[in-house]
């Protein structure tokens, strides 16, 4: 069973790759490094029912009868994912179709389209077989549905499916008519059957459309979990389920809304970049599945179902593909991005995978035992992983500090990768990256939201690209700031409604009132264009021609056709302060811009004192406060601090050393500061936190 005040620490396990005398030194090795959750059985149906109906258990009873007898959990995977080659042969109709109308064979995984009956139904009948003979094992801890779903098909069952979906959402042609504005191009559909997916067409396709059917798939896709996942719960129902997220907005999943049907968010992340971009995208990802976990929890109406909140379900020890080449993780950042997510609420740390496969795709994909087997560096960084976790166990179960928010949309992400924009380089994942890098470099804690989550406690909102805005979000939105909230919202908020139509009048649409800005003309820019701001710094990708309809200038464009223009303004709106950013500014300029409208709103930096490179996180509870220290620099570090450092067990007094890319964990002495708002009457100047101490506007990181 999922026991809380415990971190979870292991990888994919695939005993059916190996004979049993390997699964002897596997769960040798699986005690050495205080490995205790596996997840089993992922892509295992062919060998779990070689032939239609007939099942080979034995080998998985004898597997997880092994974990169980070494002290090591189970997520049992359903291995839905993979469908057999006997079930290709004898469905062909439930192979997927791509746009361009291929039907694609067996041969890799993820052959299957999940809106095929016969898909559907072998689906069920392999869960509920796993259902109903391990619901009550006692290995198995976690149920993990699938992996990572998010395949899509435009067959005739998908379409079939589709027009039973818009039916639902839309209720009739006329609706639909409107929502996608067939009158452009003399699209008007007047007989459902004349609704197809959006397959490869001539030209431009209909936004509207596209847009719906990522819609469809996500639901689509959660239907299927949702009935392997009712399966799982009815044979035992104090075991949780899960699926593992694959993130990015390319994956037709709103992972918020599915977090309402998961026990526990799960996520695989891969961070690519070999430089310290790796560092941002870790904290990003974490920051994305908590805030995930908190909407999901709050759509049910609680927190309570076991093992609520997330895990990091997949990450790669080692080796990671990039730029046409694996690069080598270098020692210590398999441990140091691990604790990252734990330090931002993660429920353990998990790999792709326990040992390395001789063969198949991804035979060089990394591994916790490499091909080199356990007398290796990453054996033993796995070894001494395994123990830093149970020294900071103690963490489990306590909040992340956050005193930003940052919203998320994923229908805002799909709708920005359409075709037809004023620019291909729009990205609503990238501007929310953007926003999240300079807050993390400036050293605040951020919290994810999505549209119509509560904002009590957070200093600043800040909404990057929020493309889509309906009428209920744009309510959501007025009321923060009307109430005194403080609110940042970038270039291309607002524009569009839920449909993705344009709302007319000037930009941000939805938005202007509360910005007190009317937007009258975009000015896409090319690639390496770079606009001069006044006070400094330079406006990258996007500049508009904004007019004030109530708010000040903060900053101007000091160059080009918009020179002296506003380009950054403020809007006092009832009770609170709305900032509109009509430009991507630098990197630099944004942390300075991002911290100036935190501070200004009262919300503090996590550790004032951290140098520049040193990643801080503050996790509290009733019992107390823990402040991780993640060392990102090729040097050693003192960082002010005051409790016991878990990981070595020495008091710290003032300061705590955090070695060259290493991690401290300081349970910290009583009386640390609470984050969020601070009282506004006492901000004389603003550029205090609240030890005292004068931060540096920002400039610390
Ligand atoms: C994901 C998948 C794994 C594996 C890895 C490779 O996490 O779930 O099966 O393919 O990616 O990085």
């Amino acid at each position: 069973m999922w026991d809380e005040g415990r971190l979870r620490y292991g990888g994919d396990w695939n005993p059916e790759q190996w004979p049993v005398e390997v699964w002897a030194e596997d769960v040798a090795l699986m005690r050495r490094a205080r490995v205790d959750l596996v997840t089993v059985g992922v892509f295992a149906w062919s060998r779990l029912e070689p032939v239609p109906g007939r099942y080979d258990l034995g080998w998985l009873d004898r597997a997880l009868d092994l974990l169980a007898d070494n002290g090591v959990s189970a997520a049992l995977a359903t291995p839905t994912a993979s469908p057999p080659p006997w079930f290709s042969l004898a469905h062909p109709g439930a192979l997927p179709v791509t746009a361009d109308g291929v039907r694609l064979r067996h041969g890799s995984r993820d052959t299957y389209c999940a809106a095929a009956p016969a898909y559907r139904a072998a689906a069920r009948r392999i869960a509920g077989v796993l259902a109903d003979r391990y619901a009550h094992h006692p290995a198995v801890a976690l149920w993990h549905v699938h992996n990572e779903y998010g395949t899509v098909c435009h067959c005739e069952h998908a379409a079939r499916a589709f027009r039973r979906w818009l039916a639902a959402r839309h209720g009739d042609l006329a609706a639909l008519n409107a929502a996608w504005v067939t009158s452009f191009w003399g699209q008007h559909y007047s007989d459902w059957a004349q609704v197809d997916t959006p397959r490869a067409t001539q030209y431009l396709a209909n936004p509207g459309h596209l847009l719906d059917f990522r819609r469809f798939w996500s639901d689509t896709l959660l239907a299927a979990y949702v009935e392997q996942r009712d399966l799982l719960r009815a044979a035992n129902p104090a075991v949780p389920v899960t699926t593992n997220y694959v993130l990015g907005d390319w994956v037709p999943v709103d992972h918020a809304r599915w977090a309402a049907e998961v026990d526990l968010v799960a996520i695989d992340h891969y961070p690519s970049a070999a430089d310290g971009r790796a560092e941002e995208q870790t904290a990003l990802a974490a920051d994305l599945a908590r805030g995930w976990a908190r909407h999901g929890a709050r759509r049910r109406g609680g927190t309570g179902a076991p093992g609520a909140g997330w895990l990091l379900m997949e990450t790669a020890p080692n080796l990671i593909y990039t730029d046409g080449r694996m690069h080598t993780k270098e020692p210590g950042r398999m441990a140091r991005h691990s604790l990252a997510h734990v330090a931002r609420g993660s429920r353990g740390a998990m790999y792709f995978q326990w040992r390395a496969p001789v063969g198949g795709a991804e035979r060089f994909h990394s591994a916790l035992v490499p091909h080199a087997g356990p007398d290796s560096r990453v054996f033993r960084e796995t070894v001494a992983l395994g123990a830093a976790l149970e020294r900071i166990a103690e963490v489990d179960g306590a909040t992340v500090e956050a005193s930003v928010a940052i919203g998320w949309d994923a229908a805002s992400g799909w709708a920005l990768r359409h075709p037809g924009l004023p620019s291909s380089r729009l990205d609503h994942h990238g501007e929310v990256a953007a926003a999240h890098r300079a807050l993390w470099r400036a050293g605040f804690g951020c919290d994810v939201v999505l549209p119509g989550d509560p904002l009590d406690g957070y200093g600043l909102l800040v909404l990057p690209a929020l493309y889509l805005a309906s009428d209920a979000t744009a309510g959501w939105v007025r009321a923060y700031v009307a109430g005194g909230g403080h609110l940042l919202a970038t270039w291309l908020s607002g524009v569009a409604d839920e449909h993705a139509r344009v709302r007319t009048g000037g930009y941000p649409g939805a938005l202007r009132d509360v910005l007190g800005v009317r937007v009258e003309e975009f000015h896409p820019h090319a690639d390496g264009d770079a606009v001069p701001l006044s006070g400094g710094g330079t406006g990258r990708t996007w500049a508009e021609t904004v007019h004030l309809a109530g708010a000040e200038t903060i900053r101007r464009y000091a160059g080009g056709v918009l020179a002296g223009r506003p380009a950054v303004t403020r809007h006092r709106y009832g009770a609170g302060t709305a900032w509109y950013v009509s430009t991507r500014p630098d990197d630099d300029t944004y942390r300075r811009l991002l911290a100036d409208a935190a501070l200004d709103a009262g919300a503090t930096p996590t550790c004032p004192g951290a140098p520049a490179g040193v990643e801080a996180v503050r996790r509290r509870s009733a019992g107390g406060s823990w402040l991780f220290l993640l060392n990102h620099t090729d040097r050693a570090h003192r960082v002010p601090a005051a409790g016991v450092e878990l990981l070595t067990g020495a008091p710290v007094d003032t300061a705590v050393e955090v070695p060259a890319g290493g991690v401290a964990v300081v349970r910290e002495a009583p009386a640390a500061p609470r984050p969020g708002r601070r009282d506004r009457s006492a901000q004389s100047g603003g550029r205090h936190n609240d030890h005292g101490t004068p931060c540096r506007d920002g400039t610390f990181r």
